[in-house]
């Protein structure tokens, strides 16, 4: 690669040195910031000559593990490498890295599961510790010093206000027609200094197409040309296409009786192979100039705006398969003017969330019988990947939709349990559930209403003996009838206050 190319400011591009360099200038102990969303946009190089680093200083016998924050999950070059080279003592907010899934679960690595629209504020707000280094990748640097986003932008605004020292890696394969595609508001302030987010369209832009940075806290600049991790999307199984079906039909539905514009409502998709069929779905539905407010921008987006469907889509990140990041290069063009990427705490804001009354369309682990949803801890206690987005939309969307096949493993196990053995989104944020079974409209219904269109509607068929023989013993047996349930399922720990009057024998 030219670095005047890409690297027109020449402060800065005095500032090029190699990875290894540059992670030199990373310390036992420190909290980095790193670029990154759905391996998406996330540094490269940097991350790998750390993990190098740790290794041989581990080799030596001397201690050494960094604090790493993301936007969300990255790639095997980012958490992959630093978790094989045990070098992660703590992250957040989201991972979905196997060796880094399994140092969790193992309890060798601290991870705080959050919300991705409070991450930026809980930065800001000091309650996550000061910030030592940030490590961002962008597609290229102006000649005034401002930096040009890559393919996500994450947390990225954050970490280069906070970061005492900023490390930039420049790649060279992300599109150059990136440059126009992104809206970085700078007006957020904490209570009691903060105003109304003004966007009144998922189509607004309300910011700058740069971030700026203080040159002088850049400590390095590395050159890459490597491509995000980019995984392909499985081809649409007769499951994921009879879950979209049941979603088309409700969309229907929804616009027959007057609840929903004839264009829908802006779509939020969750990750995963079951949203991306939906999507494919909605190739074929009568919908017109439909417009997505969402966290990623997904292969079944981009079939959207070319079939002229999706009018545009605002999201913070890409997250495409191989081909679809190919064809979003060359034709970039075309896209330029009909996505936007924001910050994730504009993106997945609760108040702009609930202000365009967003159709929020997540995946799940197992939902029980009254709504209640798991979206993070298999068995309750091993966690997958972590909540994302799925709770800043599903609390405040017009509609929220979770999605699920019947079961997993196989029809080892069924999605549909008595009692969810975690809880991320309570019964009161889970308006419907579909299955390839069926769909659970839940909206104005009681527990025991939910229990049995949940049962009758969304659980395999081999399953629905089961729960409902659950089901008519809690209604014989629970301590109170609103929601029924057996005790030793489920609140054994209360159970010794109902039987004996006394919490502490
Ligand atoms: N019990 C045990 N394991 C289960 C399970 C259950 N009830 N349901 C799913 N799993 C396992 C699957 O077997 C699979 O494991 P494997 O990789 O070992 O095969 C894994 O969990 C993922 O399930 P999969 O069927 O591939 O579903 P998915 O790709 O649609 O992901 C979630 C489902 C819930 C993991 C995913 O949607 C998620 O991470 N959600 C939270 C974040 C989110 O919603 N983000 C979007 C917000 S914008």
């Amino acid at each position: 690669m030219l670095a005047d190319q890409r690297i027109k400011n020449e402060t800065l591009r005095a500032k090029l040195m190699s990875a290894e360099d540059a992670a030199a200038l990373i310390a036992n102990g420190d909290t980095i910031g790193m670029s990154g969303f759905t391996g998406s946009g996330y540094p490269k190089a940097v991350p790998q000559a750390l993990a190098a680093r740790i290794e041989g200083e581990h080799a030596k016998g001397n201690p050494f593990k960094v604090r790493i924050w993301t936007g969300a999950s990255t790639g095997p070059e980012l958490d992959g490498a630093l978790a094989k080279a045990d070098g992660i003592e703590f992250r957040l907010p989201y991972n979905s890295d196997p060796i880094a899934r399994e140092k969790i679960n193992n309890g060798e690595m601290n991870y705080f599961d959050m919300h991705l629209s409070q991450v930026a504020p809980m930065a800001w707000q000091g309650f996550l510790g000061p910030l030592d280094v940030a490590v961002v990748e962008i597609s290229g640097i102006t000649a005034g010093g401002d930096l040009i986003p890559s393919s996500s932008i994450g947390n990225n605004k954050t970490w280069l206000d906070t970061a005492d020292k900023i490390i930039l890696e420049v790649n060279e394969w992300q599109s150059e027609m990136l440059d126009g595609m992104h809206d970085i508001y700078y007006g957020t302030a904490l209570p009691p200094h903060r105003k109304p987010i003004p966007l009144v369209k998922p189509d607004d832009r309300i910011g700058q197409q740069h971030f700026r940075v203080d040159p002088s806290k850049v400590v390095a600049v590395v050159q890459t040309s490597t491509p995000d991790r980019n995984l392909p999307f499985a081809k649409p199984d007769a499951v994921a296409n009879a879950i979209a079906g049941h979603l088309l039909d409700f969309f229907a539905h929804e616009v027959a009786r007057g609840r929903l514009p004839e264009n829908l409502l802006p779509l939020q998709s969750g990750v995963g192979n079951v949203t991306n069929a939906v999507l494919s779905g909605l190739m074929e539905a009568p919908y017109e100039d439909m417009t997505s407010f969402t966290e990623v921008v997904q292969d079944g987006m981009l079939d959207l705006l070319e079939a002229g469907k999706l009018r545009m889509a605002s999201a913070t990140a890409f997250s495409l398969s191989p081909d679809a990041a190919e064809h979003f290069n060359t034709n970039a063009a075309f896209f330029r003017d009909k996505l936007v990427l924001r910050p994730q705490e504009i993106s997945n804001h609760p108040e702009l969330v609930r202000r365009l009354g967003c159709i929020a369309m997540n995946g799940l682990i197992e939902a029980d019988i009254y709504g209640n949803v798991n979206s993070t801890c298999v068995m309750g206690s091993r966690i997958q990947n972590g909540i994302g987005g799925s709770g800043d939309f599903a609390r405040n969307a017009y509609v929220s939709i979770f999605m699920t096949p019947s079961t997993a493993k196989g029809g080892a196990i069924s999605a549909i349990v008595p009692q969810a053995s975690h809880v991320d989104h309570i019964a009161q944020d889970v308006q419907v559930i579909v299955t390839e079974q069926g769909l659970a409209d839940l909206r104005g219904l009681s527990p025991r209403q939910r229990a049995e269109v949940i049962i009758e509607n969304c659980a395999h068929p081999d399953y629905r003996p089961m729960l409902r023989d659950y089901y008519k013993r809690a209604l014989a047996g629970s301590y109170g009838k609103h929601a029924p349930s057996l005790p030793g399922q489920s609140l054994s720990w209360h159970q010794r206050f109902i039987d004996t009057g006394d919490m502490r024998g």
